[in-house]
């Protein structure tokens, strides 16, 4: 390890500062083996990606400020990488595994991410991000518990259940992703998915009369808004994307791709079984599945027709107005999510992001953009290209801050390009999500969460501002934008790195509809962000640069 003295010296120097940064937190090691293997959710017998055998992959069961060290060892026979949907990263968009962040890993070999779940609690879960893997499984659940003596706002729940729900295609992943290629539509899916399974096996979920139960529930599919609903029982919102939630009882719940949420339900019914519905929204044909919920002592099997969900978008905006922030409850620490005044913070930008309808390239490409800016994948991995100082990468301003203002019925001009938008480290910023199709979009951003302010249908104005909720707005990192409407969030750029921004509708990331957020700070600090880790890949035009990595102790790079 250290071997002369002055690297000891730098040795101890930073085992100070690691202690003083972030000492708490136990370590969690994962070995996991990503294969294909053959599944049949649908029967249909096809490919899917497992992760030690298992479709949908192992649930990461942490703590606040807990390590995961997850070594990933890649088995398929191409590049792949796995991405941690709303683990904020802190400091560390190193571990990201989004194709900007990390070099693939390639096949045969592994990659050991190192990550911490830095102040947070909630439900989350991982995803692999290249190709159009994610049409074939090796996604799972992330859970991260509060810390001991830190006051959760309701009873513990008897027990917790994960539901993994999403739109699922028998076709192969490589036969989707070849679709998309070549200019054509995804096709309608082929059924919804509940924790890998479209109808129930017995029971799912067992639960004993007078207790109350968690859910945690997390919809990775492709593009489909799904409505959750349990037979005969209610359900009380408890925690969204990792914050605590004012806990109003639903009937039924939407949960957008890409988004995470959990609810408490009683089990105070007559005890048999009872169905979990899950159906597409917003569709002509509605798809459903059902999972069984089963009394301890049940009399019988579900029965009873299926209760439809309500179908509008009027309702689901309501709901979604409806969740809010419990002001006086705690999050990761013990202190009320109330005591950030995000609301009398002044905005220092705004940005508005208008998601295009595809647009054809010369040559008849099919792309979808953001502000007519369709993002194309670079070779080298823009973190790496930004750290290396490599030029020619990346566009830094490469996304304008507002939508270009094309002539009434025009067709809308697309260009290509890795764009990367320059944001300030501290900064404040007012963004608008503006949907002017008729799908429901839904944004992702890594590394932070967003309060989201204001939804609403229509055209976003200056006068819209009027209508933001300043006080008790949700804190997510997963929001939808209504059909021909708007969505506006307040972001706190607190992480410094490069992160994804993203459509959760995989189609049209893939085609484009995502870029990278440069958090940025002139002065290189390890108060701001972490060391590359010694172990970080190096691909592309940094696979030159492997002899000019300084010299990290591994303390470090073990958080
Ligand atoms: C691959 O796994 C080995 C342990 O089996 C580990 O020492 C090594 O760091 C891993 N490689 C990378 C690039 O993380
Ligand atoms: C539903 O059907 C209507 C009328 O046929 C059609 O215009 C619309 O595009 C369809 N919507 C979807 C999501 O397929
Ligand atoms: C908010 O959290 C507190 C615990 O801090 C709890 O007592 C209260 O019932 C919650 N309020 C709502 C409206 O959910
Ligand atoms: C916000 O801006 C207003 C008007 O420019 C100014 O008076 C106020 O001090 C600012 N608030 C903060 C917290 O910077
Ligand atoms: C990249 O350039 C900046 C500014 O010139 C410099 O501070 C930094 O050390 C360079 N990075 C590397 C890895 O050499
Ligand atoms: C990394 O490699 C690139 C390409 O060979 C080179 O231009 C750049 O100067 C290198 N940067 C460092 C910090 O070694």
């Amino acid at each position: 390890m250290a071997g002369g003295k002055p690297e000891a010296l730098f040795f101890l120097l930073v085992c100070l500062l690691v202690v003083s940064v972030s000492a708490e937190g136990p370590y969690r090691s994962y070995d996991w083996k990503v294969t294909y293997g053959d599944i049949n959710p649908l029967g249909t017998p096809q490919q899917a990606i497992l992760i030690n055998g298992q479709f949908p992959g192992p649930k990461i069961e942490c703590q606040t400020n807990d390590n995961l060290i997850i070594n990933v060892h890649n088995n398929l026979p191409e590049p792949f990488l796995l991405s941690w949907n709303g683990l904020q990263q802190r400091k560390n968009s190193w571990q990201d595994g989004v194709s900007g962040t990390n070099c693939p890993i390639p096949p045969g070999q592994n990659f050991t991410y190192h990550m911490q779940a830095k102040d947070q609690i909630g439900s989350f879960f991982y995803f692999p991000s290249l190709a159009f893997h994610k049409a074939a499984g090796g996604f799972g659940a992330i859970h991260i518990r509060t810390r001991p003596l830190i006051p959760v706002p309701f009873p513990p729940p008897a027990d917790e259940y994960t539901l993994l729900i999403g739109d699922w295609y028998t076709m192969n992943h490589k036969d989707l992703q070849g679709m998309l290629d070549s200019g054509r539509e995804l096709p309608f899916p082929d059924g919804i998915l509940i924790n890998g399974k479209r109808s129930p096996d017995g029971a799912d979920f067992t639960v004993e009369q007078g207790k109350t139960y968690r859910l945690r529930i997390s919809n990775v599919g492709l593009q489909n808004t799904l409505n959750l609903m349990i037979q005969d029982h209610s359900m009380t919102l408890v925690e969204v994307e990792g914050t605590h939630t004012v806990q109003n009882s639903y009937a039924s719940l939407d949960v957008h791709v890409g988004q995470s949420l959990s609810v408490l339900f009683d089990a105070d019914r007559p005890a048999r079984d009872y169905h979990v519905v899950v159906s597409t929204r917003f569709t002509n044909t509605t798809l459903r599945s059902t999972a069984v919920v089963r009394y301890a002592g049940s009399s019988g099997r579900a029965f009873g027709s299926l209760p439809a969900g309500p179908g509008d978008v009027e309702f689901s905006l309501n709901q979604a107005r409806s969740i809010r922030t419990n002001l006086t409850a705690s999050g990761p620490r013990p202190n009320p999510q109330g005591s950030y005044h995000y609301g009398s913070i002044n905005v220092t930008r705004t940005i508005r992001l208008a998601s295009s309808s595809p647009g054809l390239l010369a040559g008849g490409e099919r792309r979808y953009a953001v502000n007519g800016v369709s993002f194309v994948e670079a070779d080298t991995p823009l973190k790496l290209a930004d750290y290396y100082n490599i030029s020619g990468v990346f566009r830094l301003g490469g996304i304008p801050d507002a939508p270009p203002s094309a002539a009434a019925g025009a067709a809308e001009e697309v260009r290509s390009e890795t764009a990367v938008m320059d944001l300030d480290h501290r900064s404040f910023v007012e963004v608008v999500l503006e949907n002017g199709e008729d799908g429901v979009q839904s944004w992702h951003l890594d590394g932070h969460s967003v309060f989201v302010v204001g939804l609403d249908l229509g055209t976003w104005s200056e006068e819209s501002r009027d209508s933001y909720n300043l006080v008790d707005a949700i804190s997510r990192c997963t929001v939808q934008v209504y059909p021909r409407g708007w969505t506006a969030v307040l972001i706190a750029l607190d992480n410094v790195g490069m992160w994804n921004m993203r459509s959760e509708v995989w189609g049209r990331r893939y085609l484009g509809q995502q870029f990278y957020l440069r958090v940025y700070t002139p002065t290189h600090s390890l108060r701001d962000e972490l060391p590359i880790p010694d172990n970080a890949l190096l691909c592309g035009r940094a696979a030159a640069n492997t002899s000019r990595r300084l010299p990290v102790p591994p303390a470090l790079l073990s958080r």
